[in-house]
């Protein structure tokens, strides 16, 4: 291994023979700042600026209303869904971009539990990203269900013929812990109910074969590993065969058969399309179009390599260098993109590192975090992080009053 310090040629060496070294050149990243954030905000991809001027000046500010034809806006949604799904194993009829993570899984808790009428029981897990939490527990008293909490180590514990729906991270936002897709969903199925997946940590850096496990729903934002800026249009998930019992809540005009027949009565688009709700927001879609070009002919499973490499160098070198301790598993199956570290200052650890150029995050209440987006991260950021987090631990620069002031985001 790699002494740290060295910022070292065996670094150098996994770099240059990474088939995926090519796809840093898709990216804009400051020169000298080590991005391991793009777990929470990827970062900014080629083109992307330019797509979004000439959208503003051209289609907007010259060509204005008639842009909703000749420049194709209304169909946006759904040819930016086609290029998520080959990400997650999905046809792109199965996939449409709207609103928010949030405002899409109560749209899809409420259509599970509705779809399972004789089932009263949500399941949801406790350590979640808590809008998932939130909106299960709001479903659950919209539609008058209970909510029952499962055991993260053991979710499938929790779940029993009145279940209806199971709702999980498939990596979680805190740890990092990756779930075993395909047997929890057959456990989910075996007892009837629905299974709906969380892949927020996952699109874009972990591979997730929608098709291959029979899943049912999935929802997944599109601003972490998709790269396509804050605040872009999250995506949905519904598997082809529950298109025509899909019973969702939140019925807008974008989602009717024919959205300009201005029709008095809803009546859903057919396939997933009904799930557009109002109008879409244009200049975050031409971003995240334009963004998703930069998974062009990347192969998923060596993706998936790398950044198991760079997660397992990072949790190896932390292991060797201090006595941190690792809170995402060590085992690589069990594991998304991300490592987590526990310290009793992290927060004042992710801003002395942040002055040192080195970019995480911190989770309360003592969680920092570092995301490594196989796209840009190399082996050598890997290295130097390290170096760097070695030289915060030795100044105790994690105790300086200026890194104890917390901003609004953490
Ligand atoms: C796992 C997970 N689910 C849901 C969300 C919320 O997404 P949104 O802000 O798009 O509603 C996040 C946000 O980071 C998340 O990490």
């Amino acid at each position: 291994m790699t002494e740290v310090g060295t910022t070292g040629s065996a670094a150098q060496r996994l770099d240059r023979d990474d088939p995926l070294a090519h796809t840093r050149d898709r990216f804009e990243l400051p020169s000298g700042l080590i991005y391991l954030e793009g777990n929470s905000l990827g970062a900014l991809p080629c083109g992307v600026k330019e797509r979004v001027a000439d959208v503003v000046t051209r289609e907007w500010g010259h060509d204005l209303y008639a842009s909703w034809n000749t420049a194709g806006w209304s169909d946006l949604p759904e040819r930016v869904a086609a290029k998520i799904a080959p990400l997650v194993g999905a046809d792109a009829d199965e996939v449409i971009v709207a609103d928010s993570t949030s405002v899409n899984l109560f749209n899809l808790l409420a259509a599970a539990v509705r779809a399972r009428p004789d089932r009263r029981v949500v399941v949801v897990e406790p350590t979640t990203f808590p809008t998932d939490g939130y909106i299960a527990a709001s479903v659950a008293r919209t539609f008058d269900r209970e909510l029952r909490w499962c055991d993260p180590e053991d979710p499938l514990a929790a779940v029993d013929a009145d279940t209806a729906v199971v709702c999980l991270t498939h990596v979680d936002f805190r740890t990092g812990r990756k779930y075993d897709e395909t047997a929890i969903t057959a456990g989910v199925h075996a007892a009837g109910a629905l299974m709906l997946w969380d892949l927020c940590h996952t699109t874009g850096a972990v591979p997730f074969d929608l098709h291959a496990i029979d899943a049912d729903l999935a929802v997944g934002c599109s601003y972490k590993y998709l790269n396509g800026g804050s605040g872009a249009p999250a995506y949905s998930f519904v598997a082809r065969r529950l298109h025509a019992q899909l019973d969702h809540p939140v019925t807008g005009w974008w989602g009717h058969a024919e959205p300009f027949a201005m029709q008095r009565d809803f009546t859903p688009r057919t396939g997933i399309g009904r799930l557009r709700v109002g109008t879409a927001p244009l200049l975050s879609l031409v971003a995240l179009d334009t963004a998703l070009d930069a998974f062009e002919g990347v192969d998923l499973a060596l993706l998936r390599a790398k950044s198991l490499s760079l997660t397992g160098r990072f949790i190896d070198l932390v292991q060797a260098h201090t006595d941190l301790e690792v809170v995402t598993p060590l085992d690589p199956q069990r594991r998304g993109s991300q490592v987590s570290l526990r310290h009793p200052q992290a927060f004042g650890l992710v801003r002395a590192l942040s002055a040192r150029g080195v970019v995480g995050d911190f989770r309360t209440p003592d969680i920092a975090r570092f995301g490594f987006a196989p796209l840009y991260v190399r082996h050598v950021d890997v290295d130097a992080a390290v170096e760097q987090l070695v030289a915060v631990l030795d100044g105790a620069e994690f105790a300086r009053p200026e890194y104890a002031v917390r901003q609004s985001v953490t």
